[in-house]
């Protein structure tokens, strides 16, 4: 990526490449926006084809975040974290062995040199333990069992709310009954709001890569399984 020059950079305050030799952690920061406060956004871990998927990701991410926080009236700026799974970890970027505790402090030291101007949490593939172990390199890490938590199932919420505030836009009613919602990746967030919108009476089509979550989510709310690459069109 020619990084100045690529639309996902624009605006962007700065980015920051990590490299911990000893853990293997390769980590991404980008700090969109600090004009409201410091950068709030989590951090997550996916397998990346290489760096350069990587980065894109984390830019696209932290322009949301800047966003987000600033309809949410926060006092809060817009970044994201990402972190490449490290060899060693079979390309599972749940795995469990103890070097998993190190990589996490490695990455708090990182987030802990911006000083304060990006706060991380959970995202995709980082759990409530990962946090804590950040939180023994840096203070600026939110997410924790003694704070707020997990924060996937506010997501969650926030998704259904602001789910319902449309339909009540674009079809008069904030009823989701007789309605059909797709929604791709039933993890902690995904698996969440099927149960809300179960619930709420929603007719659900799903797609995961785990067809044993599929499975689950047939038998729990009548869903209907959909390929992940027909979900975004299917009806
Ligand atoms: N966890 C949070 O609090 C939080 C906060 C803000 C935003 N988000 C966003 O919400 C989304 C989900 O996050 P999460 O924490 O639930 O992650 P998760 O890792 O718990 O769940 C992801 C799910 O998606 C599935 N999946 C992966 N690739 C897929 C594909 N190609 N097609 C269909 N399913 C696929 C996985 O099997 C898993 O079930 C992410 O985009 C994340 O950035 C999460």
């Amino acid at each position: 990526m020619s990084v100045f020059e690529d639309v996902a950079f624009r605006r962007h305050q700065s980015v920051h490449f990590f490299s911990d030799e000893p853990t293997g952690m390769q980590a991404i920061i980008a700090i969109h926006s600090t004009d409201l406060g410091p950068a709030l956004g989590g951090c997550r871990m996916v397998r990346y084809a290489d760096s350069s998927e990587a980065l894109t990701d984390v830019l696209r991410l932290s322009r949301g975040m800047s966003l987000k926080n600033s309809l949410a009236g926060l006092d809060l700026g817009g970044g994201k974290a990402v972190i490449m799974v490290p060899d060693g970890w079979n390309n599972d970027p749940r795995y469990d062995g103890p070097e998993r505790a190190r990589l996490f402090r490695a990455f708090g030291r990182a987030v802990d040199s911006l000083g304060g101007r990006y706060i991380t949490a959970e995202d995709m593939n980082i759990s409530v333990e990962d946090a804590t172990n950040m939180r023994k390199s840096t203070r600026h890490v939110v997410g924790l069992d003694s704070g707020m938590g997990d924060p996937s199932p506010l997501t969650a919420q926030g998704v259904f709310v602001g789910m319902r505030a449309c339909i009540a836009r674009a079809f008069g009613s904030d009823s989701f009954d007789g309605l059909t919602v797709a929604v791709q990746g039933l993890g902690k967030v995904g698996w969440r709001l099927c149960e809300d919108l179960h619930k709420a009476g929603a007719k659900l089509l799903v797609a995961d890569i785990v067809e044993e979550t599929l499975a689950r989510a047939k038998a729990e709310f009548g869903a209907q399984i959909v390929d992940k690459d027909d979900i975004v069109t299917a009806k």
